[in-house]
């Protein structure tokens, strides 16, 4: 089936929005913070997520964002902390210097965003491990805005930020030491401390010591990593009020898989009845040192999402809120303060379902939610995928999806709401040749 661009027929400032997917040698270099880069079959990068790089969220002392990330940085004050590094990395930066197989899920464009086939936005920020160890950073921290294509409902939004964490020692006698010192230094703190931690051994046959590793000196990093967590644990969740009411904090210990630590493992935390994921870690592959050419080291690293965590402890009940630019949102907060976010209100939800007919080439559910989001930018609150099926006969497949168009300032009218929708629809109609059912 061939679907003729109306792109094409565009003015060219919105030709970058609505180019049709099939068009894109044609398409005019994509512009970020100052640098142009070429497009070419792999581009998938909207102008939704053009408009937020850059905008640096986490350096705003008195967001959300910023003043957790001031919290963590204080924690780690002995750290050297660094921000504001360029979000375009090459897969060979995000992926293989990581140990990511060339098959994983991860490097598929339908859940990165490309610029070109040779430069994406960073997933996560592991994606700097290599270059920060090789300046010879010691001990460090580092706050960015990371990119992943995903679904869209209250706690998952396209552009959110990462802190990593990574401490290296020698491998030697005066590494060891320092180990045994640091790692009695905080023994001791954790224990004069009101927390319960339930702990899995650091090393199994699942979890296995890297064979270049004395398993002794391994033993020690991975404690010291976990010593290091569970008091960074408790300045953050510790004595918030109402938080468990005299309770210990709880935090739990599991097994973990990353292809750039072993052994690895996950951090949750029993804060407000539930437990909370929040973060990942792990003693780093050797190989990552390696290609940083950083000898006779052992290091550990942790990454965290800050908007996972701030919205536990501000009690910010929506992703997109992060972005709002509302008084009513950006004066609730003070630097250095964590209060709980008082909602101003609730604007009623306006549900509209979509039944289409896919293409024969299929529709994935991160590319629906990309081009509702570049449509409507922040009014859709939610999309859920409510059928799917294949007609038994002529062997087509249909999806029906429900968007929640809400915003988050203000009332939405009827109008408006059928306008916004119908917009959606157009696109989907010119971008992927679907047809309505
Ligand atoms: N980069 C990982 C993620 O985004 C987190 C991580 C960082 C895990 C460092 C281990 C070590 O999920």
């Amino acid at each position: 089936m061939t679907v003729a661009c109306s792109a094409a027929r565009l003015p060219r400032h919105l030709f970058r929005t609505l180019q049709c997917r099939r068009c894109y040698s044609t398409r005019a270099p994509v512009s970020l913070l100052g640098q142009q880069y070429p497009t070419d079959s792999m581009t998938n990068i909207t102008s939704a997520i053009i408009d937020k790089v850059g905008r640096n969220l986490y350096m705003n002392p008195s967001h959300p964002l910023g003043i957790l990330q001031s919290l963590i940085s204080s924690h780690f004050h002995n750290f050297n902390s660094m921000v504001g590094l360029n979000p375009v990395v090459s897969p060979a930066r995000n992926f293989d210097d990581l140990g990511f197989p060339p098959d994983h899920p991860g490097r598929a464009a339908t859940d990165s965003y490309y610029i070109n086939k040779d430069l994406m936005l960073r997933t996560h920020t592991s994606a700097h491990e290599v270059e920060t160890f090789a300046r010879g950073e010691r001990q460090w921290l580092l706050s960015a805005d990371v990119y992943r294509r995903d679904e869209i409902d209250a706690s998952h939004y396209p552009v959110f930020h990462q802190m990593e964490g990574a401490r290296v020692f020698s491998a030697d006698a005066v590494g060891r030491a320092e180990l045994e010192d640091d790692n009695a230094r905080l023994s001791h703190h954790l224990a004069r401390s009101n927390i319960v931690i339930e702990d899995v051994p650091h090393i199994t046959a699942s979890n296995p010591p890297q064979d270049v590793h004395d398993p002794v000196l391994a033993e020690l990093v991975a404690l010291n990593l976990k010593l290091s967590l569970n008091s960074l644990m408790l300045t953050l969740f510790g004595d918030r009020a109402g938080a468990n009411e005299g309770e210990p904090l709880r935090v739990r210990w599991i097994e973990a898989y990353f292809p750039f630590t072993t052994p690895s493992y996950e951090v949750e935390v029993f804060f407000r009845g539930k437990w909370l994921e929040i973060l990942g870690c792990g003693v780093v592959q050797q190989q990552t040192l390696d290609r940083a050419r950083v000898p006779d080291s052992i290091s550990w690293a942790f990454g965290l999402g800050l908007e996972r965590i701030a919205m536990i402890l501000f009690s910010i009940p929506d992703i997109r809120l992060f972005w709002s630019q509302d008084p009513r949102f950006i004066s609730q907060f003070t630097a250095g303060q964590i209060n709980t976010f008082k909602p101003y209100s609730k604007y009623p939800a306006c549900y509209k379902d979509l039944s289409f007919w896919l293409p024969q080439t299929g529709l994935h559910d991160n590319d629906f939610c990309d081009l509702v989001r570049d449509t409507v930018g922040d009014l859709v609150q939610d999309v859920v995928l409510i059928d799917s099926f294949t007609h038994p006969k002529t062997n087509r497949s249909s999806k029906c999806y429900r968007i929640n168009y809400c915003s988050m300032d203000r009332s939405l009218s009827n109008d408006e709401a059928n306008s916004v929708h119908a917009q959606v629809i157009s696109n989907l109609k010119d971008k992927f040749g679907v047809e309505i059912r």
